[in-house]
């Protein structure tokens, strides 16, 4: 096997800057490529967040100079070691130095975040071209990094060092396209002949992702379910015409998930730890939620875990809906982790108030008490929309607790149906978005708890087994990059 030199550049990643999946995955897979003998430099922004200190970042370059329209911009590079992986951070002031990566307090995105990471992007590539480090694949993520695969063929044809790379684009969520006014697009530098409808221009504005999808050698998405989805109008939102000319260069990659960090066995995040031939761990695990949250110290109540973003993808508003009755009606709890939209924050941030004992929630960012919740609940429900991976489920399972999924994309793909004659299954899956889906699938989960021991038993052990290792995935990437490769090459 040919090893594979490979530069990503993206906007977050493990363990530096993270709002969500993306960050999970940008921060694993490089790892594993490199245990198989892959090459891989990061490239991300150095946002104000970052922990300059704790994450060890040194200075790698006092001034990098990118080309952005027909202005030259400078930036610094600092470095830092992930684990083997070298990770760059772009060190621009005027775009990076705030606290949020894409929006402010009050989730206003920022208004320049076109410029911030199309600067990124060319920044990203420039650095890899001065430091003479000729990728085989550039790999970008979503629309902030996906203007990479239009610089390298509009820029760098030609380019000693950049000339000869494939670009593979990976889309982990559709729906977030970067959609920006065209006033911004002198500044990116991608020429006014490529303004068109077929590429860049989106009813007048300028549509990132939809240009990356169609200068890319290769596009994945990260699940097999998603890529199906999105070629349909329902879920493609607006893009599945161009996804659909990819033809068989757009594929979808389950994402793996880092069981170094999410495993009972080994997570010292969590109160007590617990393996698939002795669950005492998760007893106490489950004590201490209760405890934290000011839940009714109850063992044998059933509790259901939701760790989201709380925007509508994830359906919670739904949850909403159904979650009074349940409690009024069933003998189980619910803790609640989760930020984002402000309607959501105010009801779920209420509950505990309004159910005390039965409803524990904690509105905001924290990893620790993500792992508490995956490691003390019984289940895990995620009732989304439309869902292109999700990791929560696929740590859920490895924790014993057991998932409620809406059968959509990667949920869909990840989670095996319980069969009430056998006791075969990982969860609990319905298929309508409504409330009443969620409030019967929470009735036959509780009963299955109360009624059936034995399944339970049988599903925590099955679910428990599961592998969803980057190795797997991380081969199947390797084969999608030589695949972009080629396809640069007959070009
Ligand atoms: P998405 O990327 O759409 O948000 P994923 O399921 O792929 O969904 O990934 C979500 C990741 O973010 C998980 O690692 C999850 O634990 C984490 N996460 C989401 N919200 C919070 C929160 N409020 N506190 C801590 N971790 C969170
Ligand atoms: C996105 C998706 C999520 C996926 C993650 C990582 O944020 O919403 O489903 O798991 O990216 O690929």
């Amino acid at each position: 096997m040919k090893s594979l030199k490979i530069l990503m550049i993206a906007s977050e990643v493990v363990p530096y800057a993270k709002t969500g999946g993306l960050a999970d995955v940008v921060g694993a897979l490089p790892q594993v490529l490199q245990r198989m003998g892959h090459e891989v430099i990061v490239v991300m922004p150095k946002y104000g967040s970052i922990d300059v200190q704790k994450h060890g970042l040194r200075r790698y370059w006092n001034s990098l100079g990118v080309w952005m329209g027909n202005a030259l911009e400078w930036c610094a590079v600092d470095v830092a070691d992930n684990h083997g992986v070298p990770v760059y951070f772009i060190e621009h002031n005027n775009y990076f130095a705030r606290p949020g990566l894409y929006h402010d307090d009050n989730y206003n995105d920022y208004e320049d975040n076109p410029r911030r990471f199309g600067f990124l992007t060319r920044a990203g590539l420039q650095l890899a071209r001065d430091m003479g480090f000729a990728p085989d694949v550039v790999h970008v993520h979503d629309w902030q990094t996906a203007l990479a695969s239009a610089y390298l063929k509009i820029w760098h044809w030609n380019d000693p060092v950049l000339g000869g790379a494939a670009s593979l684009l990976t889309i982990h969520n559709i729906a977030y396209q970067g959609k920006y006014s065209a006033a911004h697009y002198d500044y990116l530098g991608l020429g006014w002949q490529n303004f068109t409808p077929d590429k860049f221009e989106d009813y007048g504005a300028i549509n990132f992702l939809k240009g990356g999808i169609v200068y890319a050698d290769m596009v994945n998405t990260v699940s097999p379910t998603y890529a199906r989805e999105t070629r349909t109008p329902e879920l493609g939102y607006g893009l599945a015409p161009f996804l659909n000319n990819k033809g068989e260069n757009y594929v979808g990659i389950l994402n793996g998930v880092d069981y170094s960090q999410w495993s009972p066995e080994v997570d010292m995040l969590i109160p007590a730890r617990y393996s698939v031939d002795n669950l005492a761990g998760k007893r106490i695990c489950k004590e201490q939620l209760q405890r934290r949250f000011l839940l009714d110290a109850a063992p044998n109540v059933p509790i259901i875990g939701v760790v989201s973003r709380l925007v509508a993808q994830k359906g919670l508003d739904l949850l909403a809906a159904a979650i009074e009755r349940i409690v009024n009606d069933m003998v189980v709890q619910f803790v609640i982790l989760g930020s984002g939209d402000k309607g959501l924050e105010s009801f779920y941030g209420d509950l505990p108030r309004r159910y005390p004992g039965r409803i524990g929630s904690y509105i905001g960012y924290n990893n620790q008490l993500a792992h508490w919740i995956e490691a003390g609940s019984d289940f895990f429900i995620m009732p989304s929309i439309y869902e292109p991976c999700g990791l929560n489920q696929i740590y859920s399972l490895r924790y014993g607790t057991l998932p409620i999924v809406r059968a959509t994309g990667g949920l869909d793909d990840t989670v095996q149906q319980y069969d009430e004659r056998t006791g075969d299954g990982t969860g609990f899956k319905f298929w309508e978005p409504s409330p009443h889906a969620i409030y019967y699938t929470v009735g036959w989960a509780v009963s299955t708890y109360f009624d059936r021991p034995h399944h339970m038993a049988k599903m925590i052990r099955t679910a428990m087994q599961q592998d969803f290792s980057w190795e797997k995935s991380a081969a199947q990437y390797v084969q999608v990059y030589e695949r972009a490769m080629r396809n640069k090459a007959a070009l």
